[in-house]
């Protein structure tokens, strides 16, 4: 990555511009065959695993999508959940060490866990992701504000939790301090990226999806979101990259990475991850796409002065599925 923390250049030739590279839902996966460990809800998950998701996750693309990140030569890596399918310390460990070239500099990755990374009650409680990725994190508790530079700051959420379902909850006490955020010495940045597992809305192909996994008290956060002002709203969970402006949030511009590891069938998910640049008070993000045989790059938003807080989104974001 770039050794200097300056800031490369924005189109105005200010020393703003910020690369940052959004990669969500990785899952790498092992399977577990000692019997005790079958008997919690990691037995839910092996039963999935053993009934495709192993086919669904391609495990050895991984080193060819690491390598393409370093080749874009970010200023800062955001992981934004589900690095493992059932919190098994193997996937952590795996996941750590396949992704290693990426960790290099801690002060340059932030990553967030998913609800795979919480998945049972023995992860959450020895800490397992904060074992393998909580140097990834500011210390202490959840919500927390990462400056990446003068201007430029992300909030960190964390709405997972050990559950038969894989819906969210971002508990109470973690919305009130998010509100104190706002009003701290530091205040907000003027570009603030919010970065949570959970959407708090999908675009309409894919709000049916969400619907059974998606987070249980959306509409509080969304009402406590609609009070920032501009930002972008980096997540995963649903596995398909999107850039769009939620209805009800019109100063959001929320961003999925989607799966880069994940085998579409379909044609209408193609694995990748999400290069967003920011300079000045403009925000583009490039969806690097692996299609089968090569990579593919396409614009999914162009926002120019999206961070202007007298612009509105609707007219300055142009944004596709
Ligand atoms: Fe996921
Ligand atoms: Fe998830």
């Amino acid at each position: 990555m770039r050794s200097d923390r300056t800031g490369r250049s924005g189109a105005d030739g200010k020393g703003d511009g910020l690369r940052i590279i959004h990669l969500s839902d990785i899952h790498v996966w092992r399977f577990a065959f000692n019997p005790i460990r079958l008997l919690n809800k990691r037995a839910v998950g092996m039963f999935s695993l053993l009934a495709g998701r192993a086919r669904r996750f391609r495990l050895e693309r991984l080193h060819d999508v690491v390598e393409r990140v370093i080749g874009l030569a970010p200023d800062h890596v955001l992981i934004t959940g589900d690095l493992t399918t059932t919190a098994l310390a193997d996937e952590f460990r795996e996941a750590r060490s396949a992704l290693a070239d990426l960790l290099l500099d801690s002060a340059r990755v932030t990553v967030i866990p998913g609800n795979h990374d919480r998945y049972t009650s023995g992860s959450v409680r020895y800490r397992s992701f904060e074992e393998w990725f909580g140097v990834f994190a500011p210390p202490g508790p959840y919500p927390w504000l990462r400056w990446l530079d003068e201007t430029t700051a992300i909030l960190g959420l964390d709405a997972t939790r050990s559950h038969l379902s894989a819906r969210g909850y971002l508990p109470p006490e973690q919305l009130a301090r998010a509100r104190q955020l706002a009003t701290g010495l530091a205040g907000l940045p003027r570009r603030l990226i919010v970065a949570c597992h959970y959407p708090v809305a999908a675009p309409g192909p894919y709000a049916l999806e969400l619907g059974p996994k998606r987070l249980e008290n959306a509409a509080v956060v969304a009402d406590w979101l609609a009070t920032l002002g501009k930002h972008l709203y980096c997540c995963g969970h649903v596995h398909a990259a999107w850039s769009f402006v939620p209805e009800g949030l019109p100063d959001q511009l929320c961003l999925n990475a989607g799966a880069p590891l994940l085998r579409d069938r379909t044609g209408l998910r193609p694995p990748g991850f999400l290069q967003i640049e920011l300079a000045g008070d403009d925000v583009t993000a490039i969806h690097h796409a692996w299609t089968g045989e090569e990579w593919a790059t396409r614009h999914l938003a162009r926002a120019p002065g999206f961070f202007h807080s007298s612009i509105s989104s609707a007219t300055s974001v142009s944004s596709e599925l």
